[in-house]
């Protein structure tokens, strides 16, 4: 048994510690906010926060987000409230197939905790290796600025 911190809660995993994270978190904890896109490292559609920086959960494994505050998508609203960039996504109407879009939020928390007034540049440069296979990539950029108001 191994205990994880996810979403500010202690739970109980009885995965094997070679397990990757994002298995852990969607077949055995139920958050299937996460999503299986490559299983490879190279989609983002993974994408979670250990210790508030961005990782592509599939290519961790679980011996390695052990002590680590995990968050996912489900741990973003607060007290009923949405987080700004999920409210900025569902505004600038993002959403397309929506696959992508738990991995794109969660790597956008975390470029506007690091820099909270991002370029242009600066964002198309963060999120780039974050990929939407319906090309919704204007709307991200600009949901992103608005949350960043
Ligand atoms: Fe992890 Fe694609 S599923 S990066």
């Amino acid at each position: 048994m191994m205990e994880l911190q996810v979403n500010g809660i202690k739970r109980a995993v009885s995965a094997g510690a070679g397990t990757s994270l994002l298995y852990v978190l969607r077949d055995e904890l139920d958050l299937t906010g996460t999503k299986y896109g490559c299983g490879e490292g190279q989609c983002g559609a993974c994408t979670v926060l250990m210790d508030g920086k961005a990782v592509r959960s599939c290519s961790v494994p679980l011996r390695a987000a052990e002590g680590k505050q995990v968050t996912t998508i489900e741990g973003l609203e607060k007290e009923g409230k949405l987080h700004p960039v999920q409210e900025a996504f569902l505004n600038v109407d993002v959403f397309q197939c929506g696959y992508c879009a738990p991995g794109m939020i969660m790597s956008a928390v975390a470029l506007l905790k690091d820099n909270p007034k991002p370029s242009q540049e600066e964002i198309v440069d963060y999120m780039n290796g974050n990929i939407c296979r319906c090309g919704t990539y204007p709307r991200i950029v600009r949901a992103i600025q608005e949350a960043s108001n």
